[in-house]
């Protein structure tokens, strides 16, 4: 099957193209408009479109709102609109002002941040366009560092290579390793059209899974507590009814942790 990966030197992008066959890297899409986009799927012609090009920072889209909307919004409107059927990552963070105790379930949404309400714009937007689209809701993904390959400060890396880390007591949030992200690409292109939450479960709080990490690696961290309240945790019980089955937070580190014999 010929797929098309947009962002394929991102973090994510990165492994679904080491990690998917029949993955094409689709060239940068940066400042792009529809129809070159449109050009580019028309000469490629991809059965599917695994979209993870995107201005992922939050401060960045808060910095220039503008050019992240035209990244987050109107570039997979764009990509939808081909009529090729996409997967399309979106953010655990359309949940970021929840105010309930979750793990929420895709319903629940209340963004929190510029970020966030780009991603659920997108999500509703790609939708009406064409109701088989698959939104990914991902959690905040780790990996280690690959030669070659570009990684960005999460968890694990946070963990193992600062001498202190603050995380909440009472929030409940979750990680992913990103190799299982890539690797449920596949399955997630079987999907009905709609958002789904795309990664691990996780029944520990952020400062207990820390807690959890540096007593399995014997890491010479400092923790503390942020004080933050909000959660951020998914239930992903229609994911897995779609054959999708991430391990726990604690199942993907220790997943993770033998991979890189850590
Ligand atoms: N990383 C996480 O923990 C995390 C958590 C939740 C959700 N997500 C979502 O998952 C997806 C992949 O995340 P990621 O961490 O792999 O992202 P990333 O590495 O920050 O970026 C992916 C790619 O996006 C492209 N890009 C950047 N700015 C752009 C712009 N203005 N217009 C068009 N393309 C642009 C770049 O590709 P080129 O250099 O080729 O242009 C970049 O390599 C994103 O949709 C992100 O929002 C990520």
């Amino acid at each position: 099957m010929k797929i098309l990966v947009t962002g394929p030197c991102g973090f994510v992008g990165a492994r679904i193209m080491h990690m998917t066959a029949g993955a094409i890297a689709s060239p940068s899409l940066r400042n792009m408009d529809e129809s070159a986009v449109r050009q580019i799927v028309e000469s490629v012609q991809p059965e599917l479109i695994v979209h993870t090009a995107a201005v992922s920072d939050i401060s960045a889209c808060d910095r220039d709102p503008e050019a992240s909307r035209r990244a987050n919004v109107l570039l997979p409107c764009w990509l939808v609109k081909t009529g090729v059927k996409c997967v399309i990552f979106s953010s655990d963070q359309v949940y970021s002002a929840c105010k309930g105790d979750g793990p929420y379930a895709e319903g629940e949404v209340c963004p929190g941040n510029l970020y966030a309400r780009q991603k659920l714009e997108m999500e509703e937007k790609t939708l009406a366009i064409n109701p088989d689209t698959v939104l990914l809701r991902a959690t905040w993904m780790y990996d280690m560092p690959i030669y070659g390959l570009r990684n960005r400060g999460n968890f694990l890396m946070n963990m193992l290579t600062r001498s202190e880390n603050a995380f909440s007591a009472t929030q409940h949030r979750a990680v992913t390793y990103v190799r299982e992200v890539a690797a449920w690409i596949p399955q997630a292109a079987q999907l009905p059209g709609g958002a789904y939450n795309y990664g691990s479960e996780n029944d520990l709080t952020a400062l207990k899974t820390a807690q959890w990490l540096k007593d399995r690696l014997r890491l010479p961290v400092r923790l503390s507590d942020t004080g933050q309240q909000h959660h951020l945790w998914m239930d992903c019980a229609k994911a897995k009814a779609g054959g999708i089955h991430f391990e726990n937070t604690v199942g993907g580190l220790e997943k993770c942790i033998r991979d890189y014999c850590l």
